[in-house]
């Protein structure tokens, strides 16, 4: 995945961002930090942050699918967890500077890969958008930046809301003020934006029919960021129980967004669910899955047990993220994750994203770094016909320094051929 320049520097101080300071000044209005200055203070960072940081990465990481099914009532110390601990104050605020921002980053990084293979806003009058789980509005935002940090924008209307579904009350208001000031203050002379929001304070039930009650209306846009993976049913029921909301509540033309963790258990989870979906979708494919895999071919990390698939975008980290991620020994210069994208309508998946138009039905995406082994360049690759290891033989001592693609990218036309055990590429023409 290619993320613009103006992205990948929008966050980070060096380059002239506010957002530092945006978030330093809203966490004083809202008395979860003392002053600015604490912001970028090691001994106020070590005190009050970093052992929730801690924390929190533990119990995101120790999430395994096998706990999430089988424990009743949802996996164990993640269920609830803002009410738990010593205290809750500096417990969302440790999410709100450390996963907020990076995740706010990846729903941004995604929205950014739409509008990169041409993707164009369709439908007429306000926005309808939902974020479900939404801690603090964090899809929201992440929207509103891919939007604004794109080079081409996507025409989505400026006006229009946004229902926030959040189970933790105080982490729901924090959110909902949180996203104003991030439109106002720091998105402002980039894009200007008048999203307003709708804060649900409502825990989703699971053995209902839909997520939604009935009255409720469709939406263009659903963005569900780490929130799947906090849901203790099977990907066939969780498949059943998102299909049946989305036929009644998400509006033609109108697109899906999940991001997941990029762990083994998390991102297998998100593959089942995906191949559930298109399973139940088999007689009528009313949605269509348009990232990563541009189509429905059967997932080919899924074909392995031990496999999986994932994206890294790479990011220039605020001051203050670099201080925590130095304290935590965490290194977040670049982000993984698990997506998918999903639209609902007739176009193809050509028409919502243009710039495939002039791949061939052999185009393929990167799932991993490229290696240089012995004159090749190997990665593995993603197409219609499922996974596969790659060759590229470098042909010039250019094309030995430099990978000719990365994870993400789209190889356009690669004229591969299968060999013994792998894909010869021998064309590497990326597209975007
Ligand atoms: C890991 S956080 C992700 C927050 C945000 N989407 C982000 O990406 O930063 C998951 C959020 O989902 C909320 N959540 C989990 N299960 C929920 C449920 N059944 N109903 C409503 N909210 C839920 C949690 O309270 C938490 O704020």
């Amino acid at each position: 995945m290619r993320v613009t320049e103006k992205l990948s520097t929008a966050f980070c101080k060096d380059f002239n961002s506010s957002f530092e300071d945006v978030v330093a000044q809203f966490l004083v209005k809202s008395r979860l930090l003392p002053d600015e200055e604490s912001l970028t203070s090691t001994r106020f960072l070590s005190r009050s942050v970093l052992p929730h940081v801690l924390r929190l990465s533990e119990l995101f990481n120790r999430l395994d699918i096998k706990e999430v099914e089988a424990a009743p009532k949802g996996p164990q110390g993640l269920d609830e967890y803002w009410a738990k601990g010593s205290n809750p104050a500096n417990l969302r605020l440790a999410y709100f500077l450390y996963f907020m921002p990076s995740n706010l980053f990846r729903v941004a990084a995604i929205w950014n890969e739409l509008l990169r293979l041409g993707y164009r806003w369709k439908t007429s009058g306000s926005l309808r958008a939902i974020d479900f789980g939404s801690g603090p509005a964090t899809g929201m935002a992440g929207i509103a930046a891919g939007e604004a940090f794109s080079t081409e924008r996507s025409g989505m209307p400026v006006t229009g809301n946004w229902a926030l579904i959040e189970q933790d009350p105080a982490m729901l208001k924090l959110g909902t003020k949180w996203v104003s000031d991030f439109q106002s203050e720091f998105l402002d002379s980039e894009y200007a934006l008048q999203w307003e929001t709708r804060p649900f304070h409502r825990k989703i039930a699971f053995d209902q029919p839909t997520l939604l009650p009935p009255k409720s209306p469709k939406f263009h846009l659903w963005v569900m960021s780490y929130f799947l993976n906090e849901v203790s049913i099977s990907p066939k029921q969780l498949a059943t129980i998102l299909l049946e909301t989305w036929k009644r509540h998400l509006e033609e033309d109108g697109i899906v967004i999940l991001v997941e963790p990029a762990l083994k258990e998390q991102s297998r989870r998100l593959l089942e669910i995906r191949k559930e979906i298109l399973e139940q979708l088999s007689d009528d494919p009313w949605l269509k899955v348009l990232l990563p895999c541009l189509g429905h071919q059967a997932c080919g990390a899924l074909a392995k047990p031990e496999d999986w698939c994932h994206e890294d975008v790479s990011w220039w980290r605020p001051s203050y993220f670099k201080i925590i991620d130095q304290m935590a020994e965490l290194d977040r210069k670049s982000l993984p994750f698990s997506y998918l994208v999903l639209y609902r309508g007739k176009s193809s998946i050509e028409d919502v994203l243009p710039k495939l138009k002039n791949s061939s039905p052999d185009r393929r995406r990167l799932v991993s770094p490229a290696h240089f082994e012995k004159k090749n360049w190997e990665f593995y690759v993603c197409g219609q016909d499922g996974k596969f290891k790659a060759r590229y033989r470098a042909t010039s001592k250019d094309e030995e320094k430099t990978a000719p693609a990365n994870r993400g990218d789209i190889l356009s036309n690669p004229h591969s051929e299968k060999e013994d055990h792998y894909l010869r590429i021998n064309k590497v023409d990326t597209i975007g």
